[in-house]
């Protein structure tokens, strides 16, 4: 008989080549095992051979940055999206895109299961599972490590017992999530919120107290809410978060250390790096002060915390999410200009802006002569505006 066919997530690590194996072996499946690439710099062909020696069928690496990049990436940068007003939504933008490849995968291949490697703590079970059901209700879906609650001793030895290749690389003492936006570490010393984060839990970023002096500034255009240009050079998003990386990383700037409300319950402490991430966001709502008009503005701002809220708590793929989309989208095309950011140790500041389309009029703003605004207008203007008010203290005279 035919073994049933099974699409897992597979992350090269310990926890998933234990699942893998036991998939293929207690459970029965034939496994297809799926390593994304949504940019996270590791050696995805050795992980694909652990996934082969761990009992996979086929293993596959699915290169998913150019959809992540654009299909995700870029509308956060849209939404500006940060969740609690910090987190750059790193591994909540890229569970929907790995679970929809997963679902496709499964469609191509007639596989009847998905499987992935989360825990029953943590968002990512959430955000795969409500995406991958919103995608194929008809997909059942498999969380061995939920199930099973195997400890990281107890996934050691079930490996050396049966015998599965082990990343030979020290293991961080960190729980490690990474991809082009940026990077997440959690557990280990980090779980004491009251322990400064060891130099250690950082990857991408120097630490700000020994980094480079020297300020430096850096020009980014962007047309219609996309970035289009550093410094003069075209870029699209994905490389201009890689140059802003590197030069935010050099500053030590991008680091988060936060304590954040988990969607199931828990409250959490996460350091994060996002230098190029964090430098994008500041000059894009920058420019949108420039040149979008008051009430859109203060619409979107209410709007986009929202966004970020629906993505942090998996629904990336729901109506509401789809109306705000619709409405981030529409607000977008006028946002086009330049920002100049100065990156100096441990910050990114925006120095200045211009565009084409800024609503800033110079004659409407200024203190000298050529001041065009109608003086005149205000009084008439501000006696209706406080004209409720003044009526409401005739009558109860604030004591
Ligand atoms: N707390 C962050 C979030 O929920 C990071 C999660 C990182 N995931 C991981 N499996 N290490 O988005």
């Amino acid at each position: 008989m035919t073994r049933k066919k099974l699409v897992l997530a597979y992350s090269g690590g310990l926890d998933t080549s234990v699942v893998l194996h036991q998939l293929a072996n207690e459970g029965d499946w034939e496994v297809i095992a799926v390593l994304a690439d949504v940019g996270q710099d590791e050696d995805l062909d050795a992980a694909r051979e652990r996934a082969v020696a761990a009992g996979a069928s086929e293993a596959y690496i699915a290169d998913l940055q150019s959809e992540f990049a654009s299909e995700f990436v870029a509308p956060a940068l849209a939404a500006n999206a940060l969740y609690e007003r910090r987190y750059p939504l790193i591994s909540a933008l890229s569970r929907p895109c790995i679970a929809r490849a997963l679902v496709r995968i499964a469609s191509e291949r007639g596989a009847a299961a998905v499987a992935h490697g989360c825990t029953g703590k943590g968002n990512d079970q959430v955000r795969f599972e409500v995406s991958i059901r919103a995608l194929d209700p008809e997909l059942e879906v498999l969380a061995p490590i939920r199930t099973s609650r195997m400890n990281r001793d107890e996934a050691m030895e079930y490996a050396a017992e049966h015998g599965i290749p082990v990343k030979a690389t020290k293991k961080s003492p960190y729980s490690i999530d990474m991809n082009l936006l940026g990077r997440t570490a959690e557990c280990g010393v980090l779980e004491d919120p009251w322990n400064e984060p060891p130099e250690d839990a950082f990857e991408i970023t120097s630490n700000p107290l020994e980094a480079a002096q020297e300020p430096e500034q850096v020009v980014v255009e962007f047309d219609q809410g996309l970035p289009s240009a550093i410094d003069g050079e075209i870029c699209d998003i994905q490389s201009a978060i890689e140059h802003l990386d590197k030069v935010g990383g050099r500053f030590g700037f991008g680091r988060i250390d936060m304590v954040e409300n988990r969607r199931v319950g828990i409250k959490s402490r996460e350091i994060y790096e996002a230098p190029g991430a964090l430098a994008l966001i500041l000059a894009h709502a920058d420019l949108e002060d420039l040149t979008l008009e008051r009430d859109l503005l203060h619409e979107k701002r209410v709007i986009e915390s929202r966004w970020a809220d629906l993505v942090y708590d998996g629904l990336w793929f729901s109506p509401l999410k789809s109306a705000y989309d619709a409405f981030i989208a529409g607000s977008q095309e006028r946002v086009c200009g330049e920002v100049r950011l100065r990156f100096a140790p441990g910050t990114c500041q925006v120095i200045g802006r211009r565009s084409p389309l800024a609503l800033y009029d110079l004659d409407l703003a200024t203190y000298e002569a050529s001041d065009t605004f109608r003086h005149e207008d205000a009084e008439g203007f501000v006696r209706l505006f406080g004209l409720g008010i003044e009526t409401w203290a005739r009558k109860s005279p604030i004591e």
